[in-house]
C-alpha cells in the first residue's frame, strides 16, 4: 500500500521489525528496573530507589516514541508480554534487593540495548529514515553517559 512518507515498504517493513525487537526488549528492561525501584534495600537505597525510578520513567517514554513510529511506519507494534518475552534479548530479573547487582543489570540491559539501536541507525541510514536516525542517536548518546555513570557507580 502507498505510504505518504516516501520510504519503500520493503524497508518500513524491516525497519519495523528491528522496532518491534527493540520495543520488546525495552518492555521487560522497564519491568526489571520497576522491580528493582521497588526491592531494592541496604546501601544507597535513597539515591538507587529514585535513580531506578528515574530510568524506568524515561524507558516508558521511549516506549511510546518507539510503538508510534512503528505505527508512523505503517506496521502495529507489539503489545502483548507473551511476545515481548518470546523476542525480548534482555531477560526477566526476579526478586533482585542488592543496588550493586541491579547496577550490573542495568549495564547488561543498556548493552543490549544500545547495540540493537546501532543496528538500527545503519538500516535506518540505508532507508534515509532520519526520523528513526534522529530517534536511535539520542537514545545511545543519552544511554552511553548513563552507562558511564553507573559504571563509575561501581568502582
Ligand atoms: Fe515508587
Amino acid at each position: 500500500m502507498k505510504n505518504y512518507i516516501g520510504i519503500a515498504p520493503e524497508q518500513t517493513e524491516i525497519l519495523s521489525e528491528k522496532l518491534n525487537l527493540l520495543l520488546s526488549n525495552y518492555q521487560v528492561f522497564y519491568m526489571n528496573t520497576r522491580g528493582f525501584h521497588w526491592n531494592i534495600t541496604g546501601e544507597k537505597f535513597f539515591e538507587l530507589h529514585l535513580k531506578f525510578e528515574e530510568i524506568y520513567n524515561n524507558t516508558i517514554l521511549k516506549i511510546d516514541e518507539i510503538a508510534e513510529r512503528i505505527l508512523t511506519l505503517g506496521a502495529v507494534p507489539i503489545h502483548s508480554f507473551s511476545e515481548y518475552l518470546v523476542k525480548s534479548e534482555i531477560p526477566e530479573i526476579k526478586n533482585m534487593s542488592k543496588g550493586k547487582e541491579a547496577v550490573r543489570n542495568l549495564l547488561e540491559g543498556f548493552e543490549v540495548l544500545i547495540r540493537i539501536q546501532r543496528e538500527i541507525l545503519q538500516i535506518a541510514a540505508d532507508a534515509n529514515d532520519e526520523a528513526t536516525n534522529a530517534l536511535m542517536s539520542d537514545y545511545i548518546r543519552e544511554q552511553e553517559k548513563l552507562v558511564w555513570m553507573f559504571v563509575a557507580y561501581l568502582k
